[in-house]
């Protein structure tokens, strides 16, 4: 074939993953260290995932990069700061390991394909599936080891996260080089079989302001933020681990709505402020209160990141009642069948005592659809020649219309 090139390609797949203990302002923006540590739960890459393929040849000209099948830009500095430091790592292994390892010249040029399984516009944390991926299959390709939290950080702070599956800490570390600020699994996804997440997907006007920009004016101007990281996050760290191990989702539950919380707070006394809440977000939030005050106990609750979505997590025992609710409240407008995605959700008879009490005035089309999933595990290799996103040649396996080439 014309212009086939001999290439060595690896495939593997990240999760997202959704805070409970948000991450929230930088004390270094270079080497993305954080105010504060961070705590998230691993969604399961069934439902949510990016795919990435990297390849390596000598015929390569340039380093190249495609996202969802559009070419993008590779010089993009975090991403570079993530390939300098992969192939450093993959350097350092080489060499401590004495030449028997595969003869892969790390000189040779790179192409990157990455595609998420989920729309990037939804607003659901792809930066961090994305570069946790970029860095996992890097790592694959060059058989480096050491701490790849350290490494995926650099790209997205939250990216170093999506690195362990289950319930994962960012550690905030002390040290200014960055060496003690890594992710670690708290617990692994299998700990807490019931833990369900329902992401409700807000039908949003406009692009809220990115994570990267909000964070920083927070941190210029928010003494909250400053009186958060130092003396409320220590605290909820040591207490959010400690729900997680006893899955006492009553605790788990409170303690992710007030950080959540907590964190909008901040954001509304950056100044200028930031509104990432809309009156859709409020309105889940007033309903989940109302929910659990029918029951009076907390069967759910939700988390907001730097946009309108609200991700609910709940236990398998409250999804189809919730679900219900939440159809009825946010009745859907012409995605009847599209509503609902991922995870089964079975039917459900509200009560009528819960019906008037949580219930109240409809809001047809507010929520686009609502995904249904689980914790899940970390990143994964594919074994399957047939998933790689790029072919033989090292380009594209798919047109950009979408038909095989
Ligand atoms: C609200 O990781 O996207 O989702 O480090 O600048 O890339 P950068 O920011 P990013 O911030 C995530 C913020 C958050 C909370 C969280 O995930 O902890």
């Amino acid at each position: 074939m014309a212009g086939e090139q001999r290439c060595c390609r690896v495939t593997c797949t990240a999760p997202v993953n959704i805070a409970v203990v948000k991450y929230w302002g930088k004390r270094d923006s270079k080497l993305i260290l954080p105010i504060n540590s961070s705590l998230s739960v691993t969604l399961n890459q069934d439902q949510l995932k990016t795919t990435t393929t990297a390849a390596i040849s000598r015929d390569f000209k340039e380093d190249r990069l495609w996202l969802n099948g559009e070419e993008a830009d590779i010089t993009h500095p975090r991403l570079q700061n993530c390939l300098r430091e992969m192939r450093r790592l993959a350097r350092k292994r080489r060499s401590e390991s004495e030449g028997d390892m595969a003869p892969l010249n790390l000189t040779y040029k790179l192409h990157i394909a990455s595609v998420n399984n989920f729309p990037t516009a939804a607003g659901l944390a792809s930066s961090a599936a994305g570069y946790a991926c970029l860095v996992y299959t890097l790592a694959r390709l060059y058989g480096a080891d050491g701490d790849l939290s350290e490494v995926a950080r650099q790209g997205s702070g939250s990216a170093c996260r999506s690195l362990s599956g289950g319930f994962v800490q960012w550690l905030m570390g002390e040290r200014p080089d960055g060496k003690d600020s890594v992710a670690q699994q708290v617990m692994p996804e299998t700990h807490w079989p019931q833990l369900r997440a329902l992401i409700l997907v807000v039908s949003a006007e406009k692009k809220p302001m990115g994570s990267t920009a909000g964070m920083q004016t927070s941190v210029d101007t928010s003494p909250l933020l400053k009186h958060r990281a130092e003396a409320v996050v220590p605290e909820r760290m040591a207490q959010m681990v400690r729900f997680i191990q006893q899955r006492d989702f009553e605790g788990f539950g409170q303690l992710t709505m007030q950080d959540s919380n907590q964190f909008h707070a901040t954001c509304l006394d950056t100044f200028p402020p930031i509104f990432y809440l809309t009156d859709v977000s409020r309105c889940i939030i007033a309903l989940a209160h109302r929910f659990n005050a029918h029951h009076g106990a907390t069967k759910v609750a939700y988390t907001f990141d730097a946009g309108p979505n609200a991700v609910i997590f709940t236990l398998e025992d409250t999804v189809d009642e919730f679900v219900e609710v939440v159809k009825r409240s946010f009745p859907p407008e012409s995605n009847g069948d599209q509503f609902l995605q991922g995870l089964p959700v079975g039917p459900a008879v509200l009560s009528e005592e819960l019906q008037s009490a949580v219930v109240l005035e409809p809001v047809p089309g507010a929520i686009r659809y609502i995904l249904h999933t689980q914790p899940g595990p970390g990143p994964q290799l594919l074994h399957d020649p047939g998933l790689h996103l790029l072919g033989p040649d090292g380009l594209p396996r798919r047109s950009a219309a979408g038909e095989p080439r």
